[in-house]
C-alpha cells in the first residue's frame, strides 16, 4: 500500500496486519502524562529512561530529519578555510549569500533576510506579529515552531485537520479565516505526516487568500519531492507583488543543521515587520555562511543528497510494505506510519537497540518517525521494527 487515506486506516487497519495490542492501545489511554502535548490531533512520546542516552552516539540517528550525507565537501572546505576569518563580524558574507539566494530564487535581495536556521525567522515572524494577539489558521497537525511561539505571545490558534487524504484542507482554513487572523501558515511537504497539499490547489489559495491576509509557506523539503508539478515553490507569487512568506533552509537536504542557516523571501514591506524588531544578520556566524555559499553552488551535491534520500526512502518503504505495514506517502526526509504498540515502550526499546526515532499520536492513533539516514542505518532500522514490533 503506498498511499494511506486517514480515515480508511482508522477504520479498519492494522490489528490484522501488525498482530497488535489492544492492550497497547489501552496503554497508551492510560498514560497521558508522558506526552508531550502540541496540538488537539497531535501528541509526542518522550523517552523517559533512567539511563542518560548519548544521541550522537546512536548507531542510528533518525530523530531529527537531519542529513546524514552534508555537508557537502566544498561546503567543509570553505568552514575549514573560513575559521580564521572568526574574529571578523558576518556582515560582508551575508550580503554575498544573500546576493547567490536572490538569483537562485529570481528575486530582488531585497525580498532575502537570513537568519541562523528557519526557525529562527519562523520564531522572528511569530513575535512580530503577535504581539497585540490575533490568531494564527493553520494545520493539524502541523509543524509547531511558529505557532507555538505565536501563542506564547498572545496568538489564539485556529488549528484545522489535514483532509482524510493528508492535504492541507485549504477550503476550511480559508473558512477559519476571520478579522482576528493575521497569518495563516501553512508547511508544505508538511511535518510530521511528510504528505503534500496538490500545487495546483495550493497555488491558487496563496494567489487569492494573500489578498487578504499574509500567508506563511514553509518550504523546508520542498528538495525532497517527487520531480513534477507538485514540486512547486510559492516565490513565484511573491514576484508577482503578493504577501506571502516562503521560508527555506540549508539544515535538509543542504545537511547543515547543525551550522544554522536559514532564509525567508517576501516582499520587502512585509520583511520591515520584522526587521523594524530584529537587527538583521547578527546571529549568522562566518564560517556557517561560507558554508553554505559553497554549497549552494555546489548543485551536484545537492542532487545527490535528494537522490540519496529517496533511495533510503523507498527502501524503507518497500520494506515496511513486505511486513504488512501502512505508512503516510512521504515526499520528504522522514516517513510516519502507524504502529500499534505503546509509544514510550517503543522507544525505549528501539533506544536500547541504538536505533533513535520519534514516536507521535495523531489522530489518537500510535506512529514512529523515522528520518532517512544512509543505507545501513535504515537497514538497522528495519532490522529493528522486526524484533520491537514484531
Ligand atoms: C517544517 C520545518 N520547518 C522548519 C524547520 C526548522 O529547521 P531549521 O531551523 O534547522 O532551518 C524544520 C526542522 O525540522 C521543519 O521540519
Amino acid at each position: 500500500m503506498t498511499t494511506l487515506n486517514r480515515r480508511h486506516w482508522l477504520r479498519t487497519t492494522t490489528l490484522a496486519t501488525t498482530g497488535l495490542a489492544l492492550g497497547a492501545q489501552k496503554a497508551i489511554a492510560e498514560s497521558p502524562s508522558i506526552l508531550n502535548k502540541a496540538t488537539p490531533n497531535f501528541v509526542e512520546w518522550e523517552l523517559q529512561t533512567p539511563k542518560k542516552v548519548d544521541l550522537y552516539a546512536l548507531k542510528a540517528r533518525l530523530l531529527a530529519n537531519e542529513n546524514p550525507h552534508g555537508p557537502s565537501d566544498k561546503a567543509r572546505l570553505s568552514i575549514m578555510d573560513s575559521v580564521s576569518m572568526g574574529n571578523r563580524y558576518g556582515h560582508g558574507k551575508a550580503a554575498e549569500l544573500i546576493d547567490l539566494i536572490a538569483e537562485k530564487e529570481g528575486v530582488p535581495k531585497e525580498y532575502i533576510m537570513l537568519g541562523p536556521g528557519s526557525s529562527d525567522l519562523l520564531e522572528k515572524t511569530a513575535v512580530s506579529l503577535y504581539m497585540k494577539g490575533g490568531n494564527i489558521v493553520s494545520a493539524d497537525p502541523a509543524y509547531m515552531s511558529l505557532i507555538k511561539t505565536a501563542m506564547s505571545m498572545k496568538a489564539d490558534w485556529k488549528a484545522v485537520p489535514l483532509t482524510s487524504e493528508w492535504a492541507h484542507d485549504l477550503p476550511a482554513m480559508e473558512s477559519a479565516i476571520d478579522a482576528n487572523t493575521k497569518l495563516v501558515y501553512i508547511c508544505n511537504p508538511n511535518n510530521p505526516t511528510g504528505t503534500i497539499t496538490p500545487s495546483k490547489d495550493l497555488y491558487s489559495f496563496c494567489e487569492s487568500v494573500s489578498e487578504k491576509k499574509l500567508i506563511f509557506m514553509d518550504e523546508a523539503y520542498l528538495e525532497f519531492m517527487e520531480d513534477g508539478p507538485d514540486k512547486l515553490s510559492m516565490v513565484d507569487l511573491i514576484s508577482k507583488g503578493k504577501n506571502i512568506i516562503v521560508s527555506r533552509t540549508f539544515s535538509k537536504v543542504h545537511g547543515m543543521a547543525g551550522l544554522r542557516i536559514g532564509y525567508i523571501v517576501a516582499l520587502p514591506e512585509t520583511l520591515a515587520l520584522i526587521s523594524k524588531n530584529y537587527r538583521g544578520n547578527m546571529g549568522m556566524n562566518i564560517t556557517s555562511l561560507n558554508g553554505a555559499m559553497a554549497s549552494i553552488k555546489d548543485t551536484d551535491f545537492i542532487k545527490k543528497s535528494a537522490k540519496l534520500n529517496k533511495e533510503s526512502r523507498d527502501y524503507v518503504m518497500a520494506e515496511l510494505k513486505s511486513m504488512g505495514y501502512s505508512y503516510l506517502p512521504s515526499q520528504t526526509s522522514f516517513i510516519l506510519f502507524p504502529i500499534e504498540m505503546n509509544g514510550k515502550e517503543f522507544l525505549s526499546q528501539m533506544f536500547d537497540l541504538g536505533i533513535g526515532v520519534r514516536s507521535f499520536e495523531v489522530f489518537g492513533q500510535g506512529y514512529c518517525r523515522v528520518s532517512m539516514g544512509t543505507m545501513s542505518e535504515m537497514k538497522l532500522f528495519i532490522d529493528g521494527i522486526k524484533n520491537v514490533l514484531a
